[in-house]
């Protein structure tokens, strides 16, 4: 595999750490204009092993002219915007991170038209929650009806439309501040949005998910839980995630959700 990474935070840096050992021949890394240096020292502290097959490039137009065969994003929203539909239409399969950016309608259909168009497709991997496999499958039964409830320490949602409203750091018991539609919990809450845009993708659509935003002052850190009720089934689901060392607000499960996706590409048996 020529694997393609578009992005070296803290989800990529941590997936590379657990890349070592798997069949890839060749990475190639899109990183911000002046970064490539960087990135390449921290990658010897990261992934020794990895150095030699790995080249970092600035330049979209030089990592396109790579031509990995599998990519995946794990830089944010403005990546998905610049890169995910040219990936799709040259053909190659692309793993999007980014979930929250498909809550713009517009860049959802341009993304689905460009893997159609490439042949491609566009894989959204679990993240930071799961259960995708259930509500995916049971999805086409239709009358889905899907509660999200996503707790973080009130620390967790400085810098939101909350933070204007109520002084978080006062808090002394669990505020649900915000209810309404995924799509409206992705226009308020754009950097918060991609776990209930997972769910809305994978269920019932971002009209019908349900989304409770919970300030916790006794949260240690990102909780996740939501009710399903399905003519099929009824399914509850409770999430406790720890953070990834390098960024509090990215859990290691969303890092190990994308090395599945390797994973699932490279090995004899996708699960
Ligand atoms: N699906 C989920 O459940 C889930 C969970 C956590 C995070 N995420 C998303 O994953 C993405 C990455 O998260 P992170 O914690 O690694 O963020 P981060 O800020 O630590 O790292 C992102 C990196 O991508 C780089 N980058 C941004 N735009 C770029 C571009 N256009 N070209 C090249 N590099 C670019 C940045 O410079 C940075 O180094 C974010 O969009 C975040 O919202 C998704």
């Amino acid at each position: 595999m020529h694997l393609g990474v578009i992005g070296f935070g803290s989800i990529g840096r941590e997936l590379f750490g657990l890349l070592g050992g798997l069949d890839i021949a060749r990475i190639t890394v899109l990183v911000r204009a002046g970064r490539a240096e960087t990135s390449s020292e921290a990658l010897q502290q990261i992934a020794p092993d990895l150095v030699a097959r790995t080249t970092f490039v600035e330049q979209d137009a030089d990592f396109f002219a790579a031509a990995p065969d599998f990519v995946v994003e794990v830089a944010g929203y403005n990546a998905v915007e610049a890169y995910a539909a040219k990936v799709l239409e040259t053909g190659t399969d692309l793993v999007v991170v980014s979930i929250g950016a498909l809550s713009d309608q517009s860049l959802h259909d341009t993304l689905l038209a460009a893997a159609k168009a490439g042949q491609a497709r566009l894989i959204l991997p679990s993240g930071a929650v799961g259960g995708l496999d259930i509500l995916a499958g049971l999805a086409p039964a239709g009358d889905m009806t899907l509660r999200y409830f996503g707790t973080k320490p009130p620390k967790a949602w400085a810098g939101t439309p909350v933070a204007e409203t109520v002084d978080l750091d006062a808090l002394d018991h669990a505020l649900e501040f915000f209810h309404g539609t995924a799509r409206e919990a992705a226009l308020a809450y754009p950097k918060n949005a991609n776990v209930a845009a997972a769910l809305a993708l994978a269920g019932g659509g971002f009209e019908t998910t349900q989304v409770t935003l919970v300030a916790d002052p006794e949260a240690t850190g990102n909780a996740h839980r939501y009710e399903l009720t399905s003519p099929l089934a009824s399914v509850s689901v409770e999430i406790a995630n720890k953070a990834s060392g390098g960024n509090v607000k990215t859990s290691l499960a969303t890092v190990y959700s994308v090395l599945r996706e390797i994973r699932n590409r490279l090995g004899p048996i996708a699960i």
